[in-house]
């Protein structure tokens, strides 16, 4: 019979998950011996090392606030998932992410999943995708991307997990969850298919599409919903775009950014935490604090213009290393809303954007810059 193939990540992944299969079983004096192994193994292959790992935030609860207790969650994102037909790096770096957060001693309180979960919107990339991430331990909250929509505006992705749009409360924590790659129709009048249209929507510097925006429909919904809370509630939001305007021509934008940070602005702190960049990206305007998380995918290059003075850069990535500039990440939410931002890069040192670093303006606890050299 025909051996079948196997990629060099299948065969790394069945290593891992034989590894952590026999870890279970080990004292600690024996987990170090394997753990050393494996590392040696890993890097006489030219593999990346085992990665895993457990960070750990000390939070003490804000007893004077009286607004909850400490919490954390872990965030994955922007995955472009093809048929694993057509691609199966993609499908295999989500399955590491899941992997890893599956590995968190103690398991997150949910995982967010922050968008662009298929490449082009395609049933086949959807329903993948959300057969690796059942496979979480902890529960699991979606948001839309933009290669998720436009091919049948929605329609999979609703089947398969609900509204786009939605708010819960968590441990005194208000959330938000928005569709913030709202377009206006360019492909009508254009007689576009819409494959064309997708692939318009997944395409930069095209000058064809619309910018994203939340829209009025969802800016009504966002000052209704929020009414009912007085200006002290923590408040974190999630939206796939940055909910600012950083660079125009890939839709590093939110075209309604001002309006939707002016129905914020009411509260005390608000933390926006977003996909879609996909790369370390650190901003605050005012009272908002604003987290780029990091793609299982690729790595985005920063834009060339409008970088938010917070932000730390990460590496640019290797481009001989697929997974390098990648990785999921967590987020230690403290008593009073503001959070410690993890980025787990898969092949580096993890980095915390911490709230002190954020409420000094830059002055305190600064996360290392970069020392590895740049491709
Ligand atoms: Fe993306
Ligand atoms: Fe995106």
């Amino acid at each position: 019979m025909k051996k079948k193939f196997k990629s060099i990540e299948t065969k790394y992944m069945e290593e891992r998950n034989a590894l952590f299969h026999s870890l279970k079983n080990l004292d600690r004096r024996s987990f170090l011996k394997v753990s050393a192994a494996a590392m040696g193994v890993a890097l006489a292959k030219g593999l990346v090392a085992p990665h895993s790992f457990s960070p750990v935030t000390v939070s003490r609860a804000e007893a004077s606030t009286g607004q909850g207790e400490s919490f954390r969650f872990a965030y994955i994102s922007d995955s472009h998932l093809y048929e694993k037909d057509v691609n199966d790096r993609f499908v295999n770096s989500l399955l590491r992410a899941v992997d890893d957060v599956n590995n968190l001693e103690p398991q997150p309180d949910f995982v967010f999943y922050g968008g662009d979960l298929a490449q082009l919107g395609q049933a086949e990339e959807l329903e993948l995708g959300a057969q690796i991430l059942k496979n979480l331990k902890a529960p699991t909250k979606m948001m839309v991307g933009e290669h998720d929509w436009y091919l049948d505006m929605g329609e999979k992705w609703r089947e398969l997990f609900g509204e786009p749009t939605y708010s819960w409360d968590f441990k005194g924590v208000h959330f938000v969850t928005l569709l913030s790659v709202v377009e206006r129709d360019f492909w009508t009048a254009r007689g576009m298919t819409p494959m064309e249209r997708m692939q318009t929507v997944a395409g930069l510097d095209n000058g064809m599409q619309s910018s994203f925006m939340v829209g009025k429909a969802q800016r009504e919904w966002l000052k209704k919903d929020l009414a009912r809370y007085p200006a002290n509630t923590p408040l974190i939001v999630f939206s796939h775009s940055p909910l600012y305007k950083l660079y125009k021509n890939w839709n590093f934008w939110t075209d309604d950014a001002e309006e939707v940070q002016a129905i914020l602005n009411r509260f005390d702190r608000v933390v926006v935490i977003h996909g879609h960049t996909h790369q370390l990206l650190t901003n605050r305007i005012g009272n908002i604090y604003f987290h780029g998380m990091l793609a299982t995918a690729w790595p985005w290059p920063y834009a060339p213009e409008g970088m938010p003075e917070l932000t730390i850069e990460m590496n640019r990535p290797d481009p001989f290393n697929p997974n390098a500039g990648c990785g999921d990440g967590e987020v230690q939410v403290h008593a009073d809303g503001l959070v410690d931002k993890v980025y787990n890069l898969w092949n580096r040192n993890p980095i915390t954007v911490s709230r002190s670093f954020m409420v000094s303006w830059g002055k305190e606890d600064v996360p290392p810059r970069p020392n590895l050299s740049s491709y």
